[in-house]
């Protein structure tokens, strides 16, 4: 039993509507959200954004069929917030990896009607003594949300505290493909990266667009520009624009460390693919007092002809 009051959210931040919040079948407090652009569906948890549907389209972002839901546990698909830090905390080995907003308690703080018929959702992760003893940082992080034609998240953190602050951080966006091994990922061309699955040591560099026939699972250092994920066979292009991120993330398990995972169905892998902006590895975002960071990225669809 969560102790949300329904009705109460939907009085205060309901938009005639537009924005609904409800327990789903798989008991989770989620946020609908349907306008004349798209409908979308978030869940408090985590501020996590499980589907982004623009209108007579497919779904844009990828949810696992095999996602599992609960109090506290992380989901697998739809857009993760990795913050305070990003993959393995960097001193404390039993912290959880990405850090702690993807499975906290959230709370509403704001929505609204667009005059372009888009929707805006504001939440605020809510600190809890957890959080608290493995970030002992006085910090506020909001989640922006615009829902409209485009999908629109902003993370913003601003330090409250009197002391500087480091961290790391990324959006996980999983985004849905026909096929993970016919589709080209460009903007990347000319960056360097930490390869994961290879140890890590020493940067690689990327010549011509990303494809993906094996594990993969890099880091894209001082990548600041926009990536375009191109899918032939589902005749569109996905545009990844960013701001406040100097780092890109691409990641696909591929077939062994998709069947260990356990949550990413039988053709997971080749159903998605992450493209995350981050700010990760040596790019970390430090924050003097009172300053605030901002990483903002929209998502757009071209369908082509
Ligand atoms: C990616 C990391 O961002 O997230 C991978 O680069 C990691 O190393 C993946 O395996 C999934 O992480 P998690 O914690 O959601 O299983």
């Amino acid at each position: 039993m969560d102790n949300i009051n329904y009705s109460l959210l939907n009085k205060r931040f309901g938009q005639h509507g537009q924005v609904t919040f409800t327990k789903d079948l798989n008991g989770m407090a989620v946020i609908e959200v349907a306008n004349s652009h798209a409908t979308a569906t978030l869940a408090l948890q985590g501020a996590h954004l499980m589907h982004w549907t623009p209108r007579k389209q497919r779904p844009v972002i990828w949810l696992s069929p095999a996602a599992k839901f609960g109090v506290g546990k992380s989901i697998r698909g739809g857009v993760p917030v990795c913050w305070p830090w990003f993959g393995p905390h960097p001193t404390q080995a039993s912290f959880p990896s990405h850090g702690f907003a993807r499975t906290v308690a959230w709370e509403m703080t704001d929505t609204q009607a667009m005059a372009d018929g888009a929707t805006r959702l504001s939440l605020r992760l809510i600190p809890n003594d957890a959080t608290r003893a493995q970030w002992p940082h006085a910090t506020d992080v909001a989640l922006h949300i615009k829902v409209g034609a485009t999908l629109e998240m902003e993370l913003v953190t601003r330090n409250t505290g009197d002391s500087a602050v480091t961290l790391s951080e990324a959006l996980h966006t999983y985004f849905a493909v026909s096929d993970v091994r016919q589709i080209a990922l460009h903007g990347l061309g000319g960056s360097d990266y930490v390869d994961k699955v290879d140890s890590g040591d020493q940067l690689k560099h990327q010549t011509g667009p990303v494809t993906i026939s094996a594990e993969t699972d890099r880091i894209y250092v001082g990548s600041t520009t926009e990536c375009v994920l191109d899918d032939p066979q589902w005749r569109r292009r996905i545009r990844i624009a960013k701001h406040g991120s100097r780092s890109t993330v691409v990641w696909n398990p591929w077939i062994e460390k998709a069947e260990k995972m356990g949550d990413l169905g039988t053709r997971g892998y080749l159903d998605m693919l992450c493209v995350e902006s981050a700010n990760a590895a040596e790019d970390t975002v430090t924050l003097a007092p009172d300053a605030e960071h901002r990483l903002w990225v929209n998502y757009s669809v071209e369908v082509l002809r």
